[in-house]
């Protein structure tokens, strides 16, 4: 089983700016006093901010941007306690930052395929570096799709930056308010037949989203990655709290659970159960 990974620090973070997004999100973006280097598109930290209110246990984020070493966006739906606490940061106010934590996307290739990449609301966090990342290694833009479903457009976060990345963008919402009227799945099936070749999936969202994401990507014999939003209790693999199930034909054999914080959050849908 995996261990944590040797590149996490605990740092006091500081918090530059707040941009609300969307109908109930926000881009928080710190700058570390420790630089991180480059960090891989779909790796995670865990966050707190420091006062009495926030929830003790911090809440694990996706890395949002990286703009330069030492400074990190997050993109936070506002939900609970925790996600309630840090939108209530102040520019200059210090939060509490674990990670880079879990493995991230893997690594991409310029191979010829076309890469789907399909998020659903806040599942949009990890796809903006991971396209960056795409691009970086000379996977053609024309070959990349970002597929992007939520309930109304108050739902699609920062959509003009993901449009400004200079790929194919799908905004697909349930009641037609912006992009394609249906939900992610049917915006994919719309998609096939226009001379794809060769396409991955790769998806984060909603867990019955990317059921249906992987079940179309097996209908059509694409292959298929997930990013997965457990549960998480310390983000380091000691508390078992994030456990997922996994296939026993999949890479784990008879182990019937993976750790999402250590051997994921990004696994081959092969791979795990949904
Ligand atoms: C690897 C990873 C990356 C993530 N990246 C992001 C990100 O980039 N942006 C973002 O906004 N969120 C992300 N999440 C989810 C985020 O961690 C939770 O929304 C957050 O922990 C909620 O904390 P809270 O204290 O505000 O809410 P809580 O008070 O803990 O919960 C409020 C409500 O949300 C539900 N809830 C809490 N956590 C989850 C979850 N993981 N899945 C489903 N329902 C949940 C609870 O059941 C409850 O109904 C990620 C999760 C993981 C595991
Ligand atoms: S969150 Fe504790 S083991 Fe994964």
């Amino acid at each position: 089983m995996a261990a944590p990974p040797s590149d996490t620090q605990v740092q006091r973070a500081t918090v530059q700016s707040i941009r609300p997004v969307g109908d109930d999100a926000f881009v928080l973006e710190v700058t570390l006093p420790e630089a991180l280097g480059p960090l891989r598109a779909g790796r995670f930290f865990m966050l707190k901010r420091e006062d009495d209110l926030s929830p003790a246990i911090p809440r694990p984020f996706s890395v949002y941007r990286q703009a330069a070493d030492d400074r990190v966006d997050f993109l936070i739906k506002t939900l609970g306690r925790g996600t309630q606490a840090l939108a209530n940061t102040r520019v200059g106010e210090k939060v509490q930052l674990t990670g880079p934590l879990g493995n991230g996307w893997p690594v991409w290739e310029a191979d010829g395929s076309a890469k789907w990449f399909v998020g659903g609301g806040i599942g949009a966090a990890p796809f903006f570096m991971a396209i960056q990342q795409a691009i970086g290694v000379g996977v053609e833009p024309g070959k990349i799709t970002f597929v992007y479903g939520g309930r109304t457009m108050g739902f699609l976060y920062d959509l003009d930056l993901f449009r400004e990345l200079g790929v194919k963008v799908v905004a697909a919402t349930d009641d037609g308010s912006e992009g394609f009227h249906g939900n992610v799945v049917q915006a994919c099936e719309s998609m096939l037949g226009e001379g794809e070749g060769a396409v991955q999936v790769f998806t984060c969202g909603p867990d019955p989203m990317m059921k249906a994401v992987v079940a179309f990507a097996d209908r059509n014999e694409f292959q298929s990655w997930v990013s997965l939003e457990s549960y998480m209790g310390c983000g380091v693999g000691i508390c078992n709290g994030c456990a997922v199930g996994t296939k026993e034909e999949g890479p784990y054999g008879d182990w019937p659970v993976a750790k999402c914080c250590v051997d994921g959050p990004v696994f081959a849908s092969s791979a795990v159960q949904l």
